[in-house]
């Protein structure tokens, strides 16, 4: 039989070659490896709530198949989920949105991507605040575009300042991310930041591209980008989906809101790449974007218990010596600082120089998945999810503790 031989060594496109594969789904790989091979590992890697598909989303898809609604759908998605969508921006801005103007995508993660290819050429910088989510480099990368930095830490609470922002602009600046409550920091600004940050903007033509996919899972009032800054609502690009505040991660739903000429050309790359998300997945997605008493209180019961773990593990995290975590605000994660934690032995002499070092070790010693801050362009600090039992949550900190210990 024949097959693929090493011989032949394809040639890839330059846009690849700077490309470094997701992190977090390298350590999930990895995880499986070990898994497969019976080794029992807690992982804090994967992003996801850990709550399975409420039953009323489920019985939507469920649905849909029994009704045949398996052929193809309008690029951008059917025209009751993208009223629906409009209607749910509509209510979280306070801004008017027409069907027009969103586009269903497969997961927040496409509508990123593609807004990066509608907006960006050659030589254009997006500015992105670090520690920032691991794909969104990488996807401005991949629109050719350059990625421009703006590192923050504790000191600010991991958010950028508005002078941290005016220096940072220049005039090839076409956008912004922001990413509140943030991924890997929990960072949420509150609305005094914003304002300062539109501030900064309001005199140039910078586009915002807000992606709010956390902002039903707060520990806090959550500001809105559009709602402090309503005046920037013809240049931000509203990013949200279905993944996290409904646990619907495999389904692939999210969606963008923004200005009809950017949101279609987004349609339009859409037409000849996915054409649209699974139609299955669009008729769930229509469930879970219908306002419903059931899934508010469904939703308020899954972030209740993301409370309680992030007080567990921030407890259990500040009690390692050498480790520092800040509480976060919002999402599923805790980024503590381990920079004590480096360049001396732990507790079996091993000495770590990297985070990166550190996640290997703690998942070969203390079998627990961590993903390194290098990943979030922040070395000196690992990402946890505490979207996992407490039971998990308890017996990962003791194997963290352990492995770590003097
Ligand atoms: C900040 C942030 N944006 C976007 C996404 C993408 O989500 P989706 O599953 O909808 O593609 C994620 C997922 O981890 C995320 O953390």
């Amino acid at each position: 039989m024949n097959s693929i031989t090493q011989e032949y060594r394809p040639r890839l496109s330059n846009r690849l070659a700077q490309l470094e594969p997701s992190a977090t789904v390298g350590l999930g790989n990895r995880i499986a490896q070990l898994r497969a091979q019976g080794i029992s590992i807690i992982s804090f890697g994967q992003g996801e709530p850990d709550f399975p598909t409420p039953e009323l989303i489920k019985a939507a898809a469920v649905e849909a198949i029994a009704q045949n609604q398996t052929r193809y759908t309008p690029t951008g998605g059917i025209a009751e989920l993208r009223r629906a969508i409009a209607q749910r921006v509509e209510l979280d801005t306070g801004i008017a949105y027409t069907p027009n103007q969103i586009s269903v995508t497969t997961g927040a993660k496409e509508a990123i991507f593609l807004a990066f290819q509608a907006l960006c050429d050659e030589g254009d910088e997006v500015i992105v605040p670090a520690p920032y989510w691991v794909s969104y480099v990488e996807q401005v990368r991949l629109a050719g575009a350059t990625p421009v930095i703006i590192h923050t830490d504790e000191s600010t609470a991991f958010k950028m300042t508005a002078d941290q922002l005016a220096t940072y602009l220049t005039p090839r600046t076409r956008a912004l991310i922001l990413n509140t409550p943030s991924n890997p920091t929990g960072a949420v600004y509150d609305a005094a930041e914003l304002r300062s940050l539109a501030e900064t903007l309001r005199n140039t033509d910078v586009l915002v591209l807000t992606d709010e996919i956390y902002d039903a899972i707060c520990y806090v009032d959550y500001a809105r980008w559009l709602r402090v800054a309503p005046d920037f609502a013809s240049r931000t690009l509203v990013v949200n989906g279905a993944s996290k505040t409904y646990a619907m991660t495999g389904w692939r739903i999210g969606y963008i809101a923004g200005p009809e000429p950017i949101v279609g050309a987004i349609r339009a790359i859409q037409s000849h790449s996915t054409t649209h998300p699974a139609s299955i997945a669009q008729y769930a997605a229509l469930m879970a974007f219908t306002p419903s008493d059931e899934l508010d209180q469904t939703v308020a019961a899954m972030v209740h218990a993301f409370k309680e773990r992030r007080d567990l593990i921030v407890e259990a995290l500040n009690h390692v010596p050498g480790v520092e975590c800040m509480v976060p605000d919002g999402a599923f994660y805790v980024f503590p600082n381990i920079t004590s934690l480096l360049n001396r032995p732990l507790h079996d002499g091993t000495v770590c120089a990297t985070a990166n070092d550190l996640a290997n070790y703690l998942l070969e010693r203390a079998l627990i998945g961590v993903v390194p801050g290098e990943a979030f362009g922040a070395p000196g600090y690992v990402r946890l999810s505490f979207a996992q039992s407490n039971a998990d949550i308890s017996e990962g900190m003791r194997r963290f503790a352990e492995a770590v210990g003097a």
